[in-house]
């Protein structure tokens, strides 16, 4: 008889799943929540969002937060990562405190601990308060201030319950996004402004956990980042291999080397001051990343990153530096593709992240904080009983843990994992295109179903693994 191979996790180890405040709260402008950039973004381009659904149509947590807590207790959960949105928090980006968002936030915290589930709080999920983007955004040393305010103001208010930070998810996107390929606001294609964003979001980090340190709260604090391991079109060309390399310290290890060690990589020095692209910066600003690094990390895996030699050349707008001058993108001709997202799928890739982690970040405590698949018009799996088949989502999710535990028995200090995300939610440009909930949502009458995977899950959870 073949014996049954087991895949089982550590005690303690998180089951849950990610989302954001931005994309799943909506009241979007209801008791005193300002406009944050999408709000804006959306107001003046409506035909750049998917069927032209805006950020005020979410999964509506702000209204059904108590029954969506019971559905995570009942899909077997016991962590969640949730946000603050700062627009609605702080209106203004600076100065008062809306008491209204104070009783939500407490309510919602109080909510998931009485029902033993750990709030993991995210600070800056991509949603800058617009009246901050009006003075600069992430450009401007006064919104890294504003932050660091934004950041004791909850720690202050909430930090005696919650006792897992973090500081940013996935800082690398407004960077992308916003500053060098157009799909988040401001829509500024400009290489040097983009180094100063991320520069500062680094130094925004660093003096929020400066100042998390020095409050003495007793719990953690991080950052969650989209680690993609990038691989060269061929390993054994020089050019695919220095190109993989290039685009791997643009947006992986530019912020995995000061988040976790505290000092920049050499080699992006080197580029930037290749370019004269170096950010403005202070002995002091050094000082805070190195002394304030986090004390765990979450790693977003959804896909690789390839890359090989440059074959045409870049045209730069205006001149402007883009960090692809250094490496051309390459699809690998016999990829496994989510092709709703258009992202690869690779599972080894969560693998080589953690063997990376023990190598050349010392075995950090971190958790898989999201990882998971938007399929696109998932009624078509509607079962008699009305419920969503998603078998491929289950699938997905081992074709992961199996990597995952392989890496854990190796040593990665791996403490848990979140899917993205529990209930359909609302996508930044992509709306409700891609459903990636163990929950389906009725977009009309807001009925949340659980879908196959919600019950796997649940399972799952109450095993801590599988066998199979
Ligand atoms: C992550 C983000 O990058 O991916 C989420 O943290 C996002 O906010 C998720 O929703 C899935 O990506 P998308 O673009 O398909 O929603």
């Amino acid at each position: 008889m073949n014996q049954k191979k087991e895949y089982y996790f550590p005690e303690g180890f998180w089951w849950g799943s990610a989302s954001s405040a931005a994309q799943s709260e909506g009241a979007a402008d209801r008791d005193g929540k300002s406009p944050s950039i999408w709000d804006y973004w959306y107001s003046i381009e409506p035909q750049r969002f998917h069927d032209q659904i805006g950020p005020q149509d979410t999964s509506g947590f702000y209204d059904h937060y108590k029954e969506d807590i019971k559905l995570l207790k009942e899909l077997g959960h016991n962590s969640f990562r949730t946000g603050i949105q700062w627009s609605r928090l702080i209106p203004d980006g600076q100065g008062e405190v809306n008491q209204k968002a104070v009783d939500f936030y407490n309510d919602v915290f109080n909510e998931l601990i009485a029902l033993g589930i750990e709030p993991i709080v995210t600070l800056y999920h991509f949603d800058m308060p617009l009246a901050l983007q009006q003075i600069g955004g992430w450009e401007s040393r006064e919104v890294v201030d504003a932050f660091t305010d934004y950041a004791k103001i909850c720690f202050e208010l909430f930090g005696d319950r919650v006792k897992f930070w973090v500081t940013f998810n996935e800082p690398v996107v407004p960077v992308e996004g916003g500053y060098l390929y157009d799909f988040h606001y401001p829509n500024v294609i400009d290489g040097r402004r983009a180094v100063q964003v991320g520069f500062n979001e680094i130094l925004a980090s660093a003096k929020a956990i400066e100042a998390y340190h020095k409050m003495e709260l007793g719990g953690k604090i991080g950052i969650v980042l989209n680690v993609r391991p990038t691989y060269p079109r061929d390993p054994d060309n020089q050019g695919d291999i220095e190109a993989a390399l290039a685009k791997d310290i643009f947006f992986n290890r530019s912020f995995l080397d000061p988040c976790v060690k505290g000092i920049f990589p050499k080699k992006l020095i080197k580029f930037l001051l290749e370019n004269e692209v170096l950010p403005e910066y202070s002995k002091q600003d050094l000082k805070i990343i190195r002394d304030n690094t986090i004390d765990f990390l979450g790693v977003n895996y959804y896909s690789p990153s390839r890359a090989k030699e440059r074959e045409t050349k870049l045209e730069l707008k205006e001149g402007l530096f883009m960090p692809d001058i250094y490496f051309e993108d390459y699809v690998w001709p016999e990829a496994k593709m989510n092709p709703y997202r258009g992202w690869e799928i690779y599972e080894k890739g969560i693998y080589d992240i953690c063997k990376d982690i023990i190598e050349n970040y010392d075995n950090i405590p971190f958790y898989i904080s999201e990882n998971g698949m938007g399929v696109e018009s998932e009624e078509r799996f509607l079962n008699e009983d009305g419920i969503i088949e998603d078998n491929y989502r289950i699938d997905f999710i081992k074709d992961h843990l199996r990597w995952l535990h392989k890496a854990i028995q190796e040593g990665a200090n791996c403490m848990g994992y979140h899917l993205w995300t529990f209930i359909d939610n609302w996508s930044w440009c992509n709306a409700y295109k891609n459903r990636y909930g163990l929950v389906s949502l009725d977009l009309d009458t807001q009925k949340r179903t659980v879908k196959k995977s919600g019950r796997w899950f649940k399972e799952l959870s109450d095993n801590n693994g599988f066998a199979e």
